[in-house]
């Protein structure tokens, strides 16, 4: 199958749906099973979320569309993305066309290293109490590797104990905040609960060698050990478009990068554009998309200031991005048996591991990114997001199939994209065919 698979597919957009279905169970020899579920009931099964949440009524539905194009690392993927915003699937295929006309992105994942962490209280001395915790680290990681017997055996588990000191946020008169980090490395797995299982594991033995009192047991979201970067370098003649020079599309992109890097009003944006597909990709792959932006915000605040998680800037008539971020991934564990939608996102996305699914998903960021400040440094996104957005008001109106394009198209030929210019379009439409949209 992946022989065959390649994420350039040559006007799949304008193909019916059906016809789309079809290309793509041709593509990754999907089973009748899947092309069923494609087809119709991607989502969840009722009695299925029925046992997953409290007082379920139902489940709830989003687009699934494909980011094409993409090439990362030498490789092709077929980007499965849940969304609503109409441009993004649209933006992510634009810019993957363009970087991988300049060579693709590169990219790389750090080893999946989660945080535990352990509050202790009521030590006595900070420095005594920490160095007692750091001459015990190897019972520590011990007994927290006895509850994840299997995670060692696959050489994964509890890999590094450190101990922070913090000043007490009440000021000097308060206890300094202990803090012990338990550093485990979760395999394919995300991670929470077997890091929450080990935290809470350790903190009888914690309070033993320190005398004091533990609080909270917990992983952190701030998964600084576990980033995942893409790269692309695009020579800017690539970049020529709306009638203007490639040098000034790129010194439109390095403008919104230093504005970005300055001003953290900007860079809230700026990081939304990204989150844009990192989320679309972890929601469609089953992932714990609140954790991931957590982790990616609070990352951006590292050093005191909310800052981009992108840069760009231009180099030897290249225009250089790039994206770090943290991102707490699992190929196992969470909705991933049992939504079968989250298993053909995973089958579609032919990632071998967690740390290649972050490598993609981050290239998707990037590219994300990319399409919205090459537009804003340019000639603006309202033209682009209109005529997408006025699509979504056609259907609100009532339009339904071929009308949808029409309506939509009419709306934006006359600048007004609203719900009662559709209603009005659509009547002078079925006026003057007699049909019904
Ligand atoms: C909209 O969903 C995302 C953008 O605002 C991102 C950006 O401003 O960079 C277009």
């Amino acid at each position: 199958m992946s022989d065959t698979v390649t994420s350039r597919i040559a006007g799949f957009h304008k193909l019916p749906m059906a016809e789309r279905i079809q290309h793509i169970a041709r593509m990754f020899d999907l089973t009748d099973i899947e092309v069923t579920h494609l087809q119709g009931e991607l989502s969840l099964e009722r009695e299925t979320a029925n046992q997953m949440i409290e007082n379920a009524i139902g489940v709830f539905s989003l687009p699934l569309g494909l980011g094409l194009n993409l090439e990362v690392n030498g490789r092709d993927y077929i980007v499965p993305m849940a969304v609503e915003e109409p441009s993004v699937v649209a933006a992510v295929s634009f810019a993957a066309k363009i970087v991988r006309e300049a060579g693709g992105f590169s990219a790389d994942s750090d080893d999946p290293l989660m945080i535990g962490q352990v509050q202790v209280t009521r030590y006595g001395d900070p420095t005594e109490a920490a160095d007692k915790i750091l001459a015990h680290k190897e019972q520590i990681l011990a007994l927290a590797n006895s509850f994840h017997p299997q995670m060692v055996r696959r050489g994964g588990g509890a890999k590094d104990v450190e101990v922070r000191v913090l000043p007490a946020p009440e000021g000097p008169r308060g206890e300094p905040l202990l803090i012990v980090h338990l550093l485990i490395d979760t395999q394919e797995a995300m991670g929470a609960n077997l890091i929450n299982t080990a935290a809470e594991g350790i903190a009888p033995l914690i309070e033993q060698i320190t005398g004091g009192k533990v609080y909270l047991r917990i992983l952190s979201n701030l998964a600084d050990r576990r980033l995942s970067r893409a790269t692309c370098r695009i020579p800017v003649h690539l970049l020529a478009d709306f009638d203007l020079p490639g040098d000034q599309i790129a010194e439109g992109i390095a403008q919104a990068s230093r504005f970005a890097s300055a001003d953290p009003y900007r860079a809230a944006t700026h990081n939304k554009g990204i989150m844009n597909g990192v989320d679309a990709v972890a929601i469609a792959t089953g992932q714990d998309w609140r954790a991931i932006e957590a982790g990616a915000h609070a990352f951006a605040c590292r050093d005191g200031q909310y800052r981009p998680l992108s840069h760009w800037f231009l180099e030897e008539g290249h225009l250089v991005g790039r994206l770090e971020l943290p991102l707490a991934l699992g190929t196992v564990g969470g909705p991933i048996k049992i939504h079968h939608g989250v298993q053909l996102a995973l089958k579609l996305m032919r990632a071998a591991s967690a740390c290649e699914l972050g490598q993609v998903i981050a290239a998707v960021g990037l590219a994300q990114n990319f399409a919205a400040i090459r537009a804003l440094g340019s000639v603006g996104i309202q033209k682009g997001h209109m005529a997408l957005h006025a699509r979504c008001v056609a259907v609100t109106a009532g339009a339904r199939g071929d009308y949808v394009e029409k309506v939509a198209n009419l709306m934006v030929k006359a600048g007004s994209v609203k719900v009662e210019k559709a209603r009005e379009i659509m009547a002078t439409l079925h006026a003057a065919t007699g049909t019904d949209g």
